[in-house]
């Protein structure tokens, strides 16, 4: 891969920096999963994320493998059509809109995230059905009213209906001094009884170690941090947990669907050091 490219913004058609020195999360997690739009400075960092954290790869499938799973569940069981994912990452096969759309071809997905480069693949690479809609906003979760705001959330979401937020591996890398809790319920207030709220999120509780990739992080301009377990279930206050409630990402429902390449679920707890959960909005 050329290591220097310049690419254009797909709006403004101006060149995008892309800071390909510095190493950035959704191309670290692109490199874990096998992906191949990651740089020399992602996969050094990637390596340093190996060294804490041995099971990184296998965590990132396994991360993966749940979202698909809650995503289906969601469909199938709730009846949600409505996706705000926040944090996209790179795209990656089978997307978050194919699989909504694999089980119900109207459903529609906004993404969101904040890294350029995320943008100018999900715009090439995520298609939707004729009969739904996957639509992109470049923002920062840090602006959720931008979000909201936005006319792309306004003219593909219908605010009357339920809208699952998906917030996966997202929230431990917002900055330390932001209200993560406060965004979390900006844009809860803003769906109706019925939607739902889903989390992924690293923790150190499984195994000391992992804290040590908050340090690794600290000279890159990125922070991480990691929360514990009721540190991440306050995220989920005033919703009902979905059973079984915050476990590890392999441990939620893997008897749901077929087995998939990262879904085991019998990889034990502290291997996936990662918190997750689905919380539904009371009151439907
Ligand atoms: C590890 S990836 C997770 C991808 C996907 N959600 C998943 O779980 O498979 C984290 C993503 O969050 C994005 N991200 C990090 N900080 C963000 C912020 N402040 N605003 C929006 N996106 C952010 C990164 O660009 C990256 O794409």
């Amino acid at each position: 891969m050329d290591e220097t490219p310049v690419w254009m913004h797909a709006e403004a058609q101006t060149p995008v920096d892309l800071q390909v020195d510095r190493p950035h999360g959704a191309r670290i997690y692109d490199f874990l999963l096998g992906g191949k739009t990651n740089y020399a400075a992602d996969r050094e960092q990637a390596e340093k994320v190996i060294a804490s954290i041995p099971s990184a790869a296998e965590s990132a499938r396994e991360n993966r493998a749940f979202v698909h799973r809650v995503v289906r569940h969601l469909v199938r069981e709730h009846g949600i059509r409505q996706f705000l994912d926040v944090g996209t990452g790179i795209p990656t096969s089978p997307n978050l809109h194919e699989v909504a759309q694999s089980v119900d071809p109207t459903a529609r997905v906004v993404y969101a995230d904040n890294d350029p480069i995320v943008l100018t693949h999900s715009r090439a690479l995520h298609i939707s059905s004729a009969e739904g809609a996957t639509a992109y906003i470049e923002a920062d979760a840090t602006d959720p009213d931008g979000i909201l705001d936005s006319r792309v959330f306004r003219d593909t979401l219908d605010p009357e209906q339920p809208v699952a937020i998906t917030l996966c591996l997202l929230l431990h890398w917002l900055p330390e001094t932001y209200d993560a809790y406060g965004m979390v319920r900006r844009l809860l207030d803003a769906v109706p009884a019925g939607s739902a709220l889903v989390i992924t999120h690293a923790t150190k509780d499984f195994d000391e170690r992992v804290g040590k990739i908050e340090e690794d992080f600290e000279d890159t301009g990125s922070s991480v941090r990691t929360r514990t377990k009721a540190q991440v279930g306050r995220f989920f206050d005033g919703l009902d947990l979905v059973p079984p409630g915050l476990v590890a990402p392999q441990r939620w429902r893997p008897e749901d669907v077929e087995i998939e390449a990262g879904n085991s679920g019998a990889v034990g707890d502290g291997h996936v050091p990662i918190w997750s959960g689905v919380g539904l909005k009371p009151g439907a």
